[in-house]
């Protein structure tokens, strides 16, 4: 009988498979989360890691409102338009799908840790597309927040869809909730009221994406407008509120609460992104730019249920 031929052995191990948990996308960084930059006072703070691993470190009922423009999982090789040309979806390895069952765990992950930090009255506002507002919504019911309302964000001049298959995607989501049923929510009722001419604010808010100007510090993929995040911010900011932001990218959030004289504090997972909302920030307030010293190697956030961050609200 013939010898029945070898099969070769593989050149190389087969990939692992991704055991990552909910919160760490392929690209998360290994190291602990640190503090990467704070302003005098702590008036704003941003972390660079892992948006779990630092909300784990930060004292329960401690943050007022909470801003969160997460993943919309839209990188999976689709077609966009861009400055008029054919350009693929590909916002970064942070963006990409691991199918529906798990996006939705790793929403509810970070929702249930933004739960954690918000005081009782406290609210959370989150955006997304269809691709990712459905399991979002989903969680937050799943977790107990309370709903409030549901903004449509309107864009008057969305990039044409080029396969002419579908609608143009003109509209964004997002979905305001207060922490739980039993949360007196702010709500700057007159404020919103005299903004919108005298009569009362409706849900629907037609807003242009951000132009050059608010680009003038450097480029974020996703960068929401700053009208957006001011009208929200003063809509459900008390006097001297402490927002947070767990999916910071550019900082708008972050630039909108200083505009308002909110404190500040904001996670991501690229350093590049920190370092642009650092220059948008000192922007808005060079006095800002007093030194203060950050360590660079030991991280400055304790592991979860060592003591806590100290806060400047
Ligand atoms: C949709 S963008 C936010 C854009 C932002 N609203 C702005 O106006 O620029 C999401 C950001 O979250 C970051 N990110 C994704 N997953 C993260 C995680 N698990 N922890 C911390 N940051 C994360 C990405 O690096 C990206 O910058």
């Amino acid at each position: 009988m013939q010898e029945q031929a070898k099969a070769a052995p593989p050149a190389s191990p087969p990939p692992a498979k991704a055991t990552a948990p909910a919160s760490a996308p392929a690209s998360a960084p290994a190291a602990p989360p640190r503090l990467f930059w704070s302003a005098p006072e702590g008036r704003a703070r941003l972390f660079h890691g892992d948006s779990l691993a630092v909300l784990a470190a930060l004292p329960a009922e401690s943050v007022d409102v909470i801003f969160a423009d997460p993943p919309y999982f839209l990188s999976n090789g689709g077609m966009t338009c861009k400055a008029g040309k054919r350009a693929s979806v590909d916002k970064g390895a942070w963006d990409q799908s691991r199918g529906v069952e798990e996006n939705h765990e790793f929403n509810r992950a970070w929702l249930a840790a933004c739960k954690r930090v918000l005081k009782p009255n406290g609210t959370i506002w989150v955006s997304g597309t269809g691709h990712v507002i459905y399991s979002v919504g989903y969680a937050m019911q799943q977790l107990g927040f309370k709903p409030l309302n549901e903004i449509v964000w309107e864009k008057p001049n969305p990039p044409p869809n080029l396969s002419c298959r579908y609608f143009t995607h003109a509209t964004e989501s997002i979905l305001w909730a207060a922490r739980d049923r039993k949360s007196k929510h702010h709500f700057a009722y007159d404020a919103m009221r005299k903004l919108n001419g005298g009569t009362q604010m409706k849900t629907v808010w037609r807003l242009t994406a951000p132009g050059k100007q608010e680009k003038l510090h450097g480029r974020h993929p996703t960068q929401k407008p700053l009208a957006l995040l001011e009208r929200l911010l003063m809509a459900s900011g008390a006097p001297g509120a402490l927002v947070l932001d767990p999916f910071n990218g550019s900082g708008t959030s972050g630039v909108a609460a200083a505009r308002l004289g909110h404190s500040y504090i904001g996670i991501d997972l690229d350093a590049e992104y920190l370092d642009l909302t650092r220059r948008r920030l000192l922007a808005e307030h060079p006095h800002w730019d007093r030194q203060i010293a950050v360590p660079t190697a030991a991280p400055a956030v304790p592991a979860a249920g060592k003591p806590a961050l100290h806060l400047v609200a």
